[in-house]
């Protein structure tokens, strides 16, 4: 494959709904803080927060959502918020997988299982086995992932699987072995609680996306505030390199007749 080919495949038309949603689900801390509450009380609204955005992508006919639940770089949060945060990935495989699986949601889970408890690994093998016949919407919460751990595992399974590329290779080479390499790119990036970085998410599929970012607090995310982003992203001139010339073009020949 030439290394000037795009693996930017599909591009969707404009005003649409975006069929990819990324998050960044930022400021449960900032959120407990407010309250006087402890930094896991906001994870546990987080938690909330999540149930309501699957279910109004659901209800949107998004077809996918990537969460950003637990960066490679949150190792280094106090034990005892980590600990939490693998019991509530834990609770949630555990009590939320049967939900999903009669609501056509297909579960994948992103991200290094080298740093995972047993228990938490055999749980997400499960729900992924359980839940991947599935296509209304796919869900796909990175854990312990990484832009950068994404594009380096690539490339290694990439070299494994055909060492003769190790000479020359090109996007659309690479691209099959990117953890998410079953979705298209996001059309929308979120990111709540304020901050405007993209923090090591998912630095190769982002290319192109429309980032969009608001001073919501994660466990005050709901539907309203997806419905806003979405209006936000509808606003947006997505180009993917052309001219707003070529654009108007392909609008013009659109249009029914
Ligand atoms: C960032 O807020 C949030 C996290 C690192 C954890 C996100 C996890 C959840 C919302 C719950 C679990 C979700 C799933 C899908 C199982 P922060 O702690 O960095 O907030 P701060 O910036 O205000 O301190």
């Amino acid at each position: 494959m030439s290394e000037h080919q795009s693996s930017t495949l599909s591009i969707p038309p404009v005003g649409a709904i975006p069929r990819h949603i990324a998050v960044i689900m930022d400021g449960n801390g900032r959120w407990a803080r407010r309250r006087f509450l402890p930094r896991v009380a906001g994870h546990r609204k987080g938690m909330e927060a999540v149930r309501a955005t699957v279910r109004a992508c659901g209800e949107l006919g998004v077809e996918y959502l990537t969460l950003f639940a637990f960066s490679s770089e949150n190792w280094r949060r106090p034990k005892e918020e980590v600990n939490f945060l693998m019991q509530l990935f834990v609770s949630m495989l555990e009590q939320e997988v049967m939900k999903l699986r009669d609501n056509g949601i297909r579960l994948k889970v992103v991200g290094s299982r080298e740093r995972l408890e047993e228990r938490l690994v055999r749980l997400i093998e499960q729900a992924e086995t359980l839940t991947r016949d599935n296509r209304k919407l796919t869900l796909t919460v990175a854990v312990n992932y990484g832009g950068r751990w994404d594009i380096i595992q690539a490339v290694q399974r990439m070299l494994q699987a055909q060492p003769e590329l190790a000479t020359q290779f090109g996007e659309t080479d690479l691209a099959p072995y990117l953890a998410m390499s079953y979705a298209p790119e996001p059309d929308l990036f979120i990111r709540t609680g304020g901050e405007q970085r993209v923090s090591n998410f998912l630095l190769w599929q982002l290319a192109y996306t429309e980032l969009y970012f608001t001073d919501i607090l994660w466990p005050d995310f709901d539907a309203r505030a997806l419905h806003q982003a979405i209006l936000w992203y509808q606003q947006r001139e997505r180009r993917f390199g052309r001219t707003s010339e070529q654009l108007a073009e392909t609008l013009e020949r659109r249009k029914p007749a």
